[in-house]
């Protein structure tokens, strides 16, 4: 009996010690946890990776051999399939005018080489670095930038699924 009141004793003094050890280790792995979650968002060298395989686009989107489709029935890219949406993807902007047609353009500004996006609402590529202006077609009509935007061929598959961008 003896020893096991000096059990009890010991479990209960166990318990209690495991209480204040519980309270202390979570309050480490919540410090723990927050500390973690805030340095890998912090220190992410790249938030906004180009999609890959798997996120509707295949193929080469940077460099000089551009070469790439996009799968229109892919919930990253399915907005090409109305009018007046975009995506950018490497370094090529692709969009659907507002008049219903396909085009894909050097996202590199020729000004400075600062992103361009495409504007629903002129229908045009816009530099919001400086200010320029280029048609759908890349032409440029507001400087800085002088010389057009570099433009790839567009062919859609006879489904209408499926977008094959090349140099
Ligand atoms: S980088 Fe585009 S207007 Fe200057």
């Amino acid at each position: 009996m003896n020893s096991i009141e000096k059990g009890s004793m010991k479990r209960g003094e166990f318990l209690r010690s495991l209480g204040l050890s519980t309270s202390t280790l979570m309050a480490f792995y919540c410090l723990g946890t927050t500390m973690t979650a805030c340095g890998s968002s912090d220190d992410d060298p790249n938030p906004n990776p180009d999609p890959g395989t798997g996120t509707g686009i295949s193929g080469t989107t940077t460099g000089s051999n551009i070469n790439f489709t996009v799968d229109l029935t892919n919930s990253n890219t399915s907005k090409l399939k109305t009018n007046g949406n975009s995506i950018i993807t490497g370094d090529v902007l692709v969009a659907k005018t507002t008049a219903g047609s396909y085009v894909a353009l050097s996202k590199i500004c020729t000004h400075e080489g600062n992103p361009v996006a495409y504007r629903t609402t002129s229908n045009d590529i816009f530099c919001q670095s400086h200010g320029s202006t280029f048609t759908t077609a890349g032409a440029v009509t507001n400087g800085p930038a002088t010389a057009a935007l570099k433009t790839y061929t567009v062919t859609v598959s006879s489904d209408g699924n499926t977008l094959t961008v090349k140099a």
